[in-house]
């Protein structure tokens, strides 16, 4: 049976241009190759693990405009239940401003519209939802009461928790111990605990913080590099895989959706973490959120293509 995974957050539009260079302040550029692309962490997230195997329902709010329909029929497309999306009548639909260097790097102008008005009281409208994964997956691109008010149900109910703390702000000391595996990347987790985590050591030490705060699988993403994980059983770090990087874009919330997919089929850590290396690094080789985002077997063929012995290592 598919792994039951309910994600909670941001569902975006994308206005995505290419960049020569970013502007320099009160400078202006000419970007070139608009696309407008369905994006959002939340729904990146749910479409990486519809993709990959799971049955997903996504708790949100969209703008009453032109985009708002477009996104939800573009979940259903993907086979996603949509049932606790609602519609806001007083704001436009989320919406992100993408600029795409040659290098691959992108720069990220967040208008979070309607995502902002999801609250507690609409998450406890969900809750059956909630309840019945096996994993709820959150992000901070909703407000934080309405996550945390997720986090509390899931809690009472033995549903695991993939909190992936981006973008990073406010005051999360309340979400730590009702998470049960976290994902920041290393600049991300650099913002929370206030130290560098970008070597091994650094992101290992940065791991034993999630893990004093009450988290129980505490991962930091390293990019190319893979992630280090640090549980019950000691640090790993998990090395990554190899692509030709066109848009790193989505890429961590193709971590995330194939992670959590993975845990809650019930693969072990390790395993569950290069699957999601794979998926990041497929959606890292392709233009765009949505679009570059993995099936079950093209993450499948990435991983026998680059099998290695010393995947895993000891941190
Ligand atoms: O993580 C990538 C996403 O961040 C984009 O799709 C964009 O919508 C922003 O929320």
């Amino acid at each position: 049976m598919a792994a039951k995974i309910t994600v909670l957050g941001n569902i975006n539009i994308d206005f995505v241009m290419r960049a020569e260079r970013m502007p320099r302040p009160g400078e202006t550029l000419m970007g070139s190759d608009l696309k407008l692309v369905p994006g959002g962490k939340c729904a990146n997230q749910a479409v990486t693990a519809a993709r990959v195997g799971a049955d997903v329902t996504v708790i949100g709010r969209l703008g009453e405009d032109v985009f708002g329909p477009q996104l939800l029929a573009n979940l259903e497309r993907e086979g996603i239940n949509t049932r606790y999306i609602t519609t806001d009548p007083t704001t436009h639909t989320g919406s992100a401003f993408i600029a795409l260097t040659p290098s691959g790097e992108n720069s990220i102008l967040s208008c979070m519209g309607a995502n902002l008005a999801v609250t507690p009281e609409q998450v406890e409208g969900a809750s059956e939802a909630i309840e019945r994964a096996d994993m709820l997956l959150v992000q901070l691109g909703v407000p934080l009461e309405a996550v945390q008010r997720a986090m509390e149900i899931a809690g009472g109910t033995g549903t695991s928790v993939l909190f992936d703390p981006t973008p990073v702000r406010g005051d999360l000391s309340a979400m730590w111990p009702l998470t049960t595996v976290s994902c920041p990347n290393e600049t991300e987790a650099e913002v929370i605990i206030g130290r560098p985590a970008t070597t091994i050591e650094d992101a290992a030490k940065a791991a034993e913080w999630f893990r004093d705060q009450g988290v129980d699988v505490a991962i930091i993403k390293l990019g190319a590099r893979g992630a280090l994980v640090l549980d019950d059983d000691g640090a790993r770090v998990v090395g990554g895989y190899q692509v030709d990087v066109v848009d790193t874009t989505g890429a961590g919330d193709a971590f995330a959706g194939a992670l959590g997919t993975r845990l809650a089929e019930g693969a072990a850590v390790e395993e569950a973490i290069a699957f999601a290396n794979a998926a990041g690094a497929m959606a890292a080789s392709r233009f765009g959120a949505q679009p570059s985002l993995p099936t079950r077997d093209e993450v499948g063929a990435l991983m026998a293509a680059q099998q290695a012995d010393d995947r895993v290592q000891r941190a």
